[in-house]
């Protein structure tokens, strides 16, 4: 899978998610095998690039694989200087988020939105492929509802104004999380068009991978939700897809797995971010193997300081059956 000058180590890739695929997530996941992963979504308002928070959105501190980073709005101007602020921030590849269907996001029409207004997507992508020579990739849905499915139009626009790959999520911005993702419209696409295609969808397992890149005929899969609390699932689907499976990890693999990824947290966020950031994280581990009894939840929940949280997160595998993951 190439993305410009850029060869990816293999085509499974973590997609962005806000709140999820921070620095420490990040990390993991490419330490776990992860062909790239995408930053969180950053606002391209001007006002916005140097709060606090953006800034640690796209601090790539300790990453070792492409830094891509994910640009959000709807004025071309912002969009264009966004790209650049990012690049000049260490960007490699600049995404542009058409996908994200969240309320906050559709009502000043950004995301998903956008995709009602064939001509700002053009102007947009026009705008920001001119500001910067890293490729620039665009994320879209299928379309906006239903009846509106213009997946085919949008990657043709996409691929007119130099997008170097095309991310499809494969359901509508009206359709939310609801249903099932379809990958008709991505195996369209990737007819359609001669840039890379990745397929995006409910990729959960190599058996569902397998037939998601044989059925569309997408350069690559990207997955989301099942990376929460299960980071090593790209060594998992690498293996498998490759003809090579690794062993499943152990449950004192694991555990090692959560403590660093809850250190990582701890030194980045500091200590109470750290802590209450890592809260998600830790109930998704557990759901994977198995979930946990709800006394037990509530007291996890509880804890106010790393080094308790830590010692709580250990205590907790006693209640896990030994099994592999
Ligand atoms: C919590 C959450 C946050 C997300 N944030 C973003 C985002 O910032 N940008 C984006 O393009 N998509 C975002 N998405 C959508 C995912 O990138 C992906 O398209 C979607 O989850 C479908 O893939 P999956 O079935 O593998 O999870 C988000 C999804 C979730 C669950």
């Amino acid at each position: 899978m190439q993305i410009g000058p850029h060869q990816l180590p293999n085509n499974i890739i973590l997609a962005p998610m806000a709140g999820i695929t921070d620095n420490p997530f990040r990390r993991l996941c490419s330490q776990f095998g992860a062909g790239l992963t995408v930053s969180e979504m950053v606002i391209s308002n001007s006002g916005l690039q140097h709060h606090p928070r953006t800034l640690q959105k796209t601090d790539y501190s300790g990453e070792s694989g492409l830094r891509s980073v994910q640009i959000l709005g709807t004025e071309p101007r912002q969009m264009a200087d966004a790209a650049r602020l990012n690049r000049d921030r260490g960007a490699q590849i600049i995404d542009i988020n058409m996908g994200c269907p969240a309320k906050k996001v559709c009502s000043v029409a950004a995301g998903s939105a956008l995709l009602k207004d064939e001509s700002l997507v053009e102007r947009i992508l026009t705008a920001v492929v001119k500001a910067v020579e890293v490729p620039v990739t665009l994320k879209i849905r299928t379309g906006w509802d239903l009846a509106n499915r213009n997946a085919l139009k949008i990657a043709e626009i996409a691929e007119n104004c130099g997008i170097r790959a095309l991310t499809i999520h494969g359901r509508t911005r009206a359709c939310k999380f609801n249903g099932r993702a379809e990958y008709d419209t991505i195996r369209q696409v990737k007819r359609y068009v001669n840039i890379p295609v990745i397929a995006n969808g409910d990729i959960d397992s190599a058996e569902k991978a397998r037939q998601v890149l044989a059925y569309t005929g997408a350069d690559a899969i990207m997955v989301g939700r099942a990376a929460q609390g299960k980071p090593w699932i790209f060594q998992e689907l690498s293996g498998k897809l490759s003809g090579n499976p690794v062993s499943p990890l152990s449950l004192s693999e694991i555990k090692t797995v959560v403590n660093q990824h809850l250190d990582n947290l701890y030194s980045f966020y500091g200590a109470v971010s750290g802590v209450r950031i890592a809260r998600k994280h830790i109930g998704w581990y557990f759901d994977q193997l198995g979930g946990l009894p709800s006394e037990q939840k509530t007291i996890l929940n509880q804890a106010q300081e790393p080094a308790q949280q830590l010692a709580l997160v250990n205590a907790s595998f006693t209640f896990i059956t030994p099994r592999v993951a």
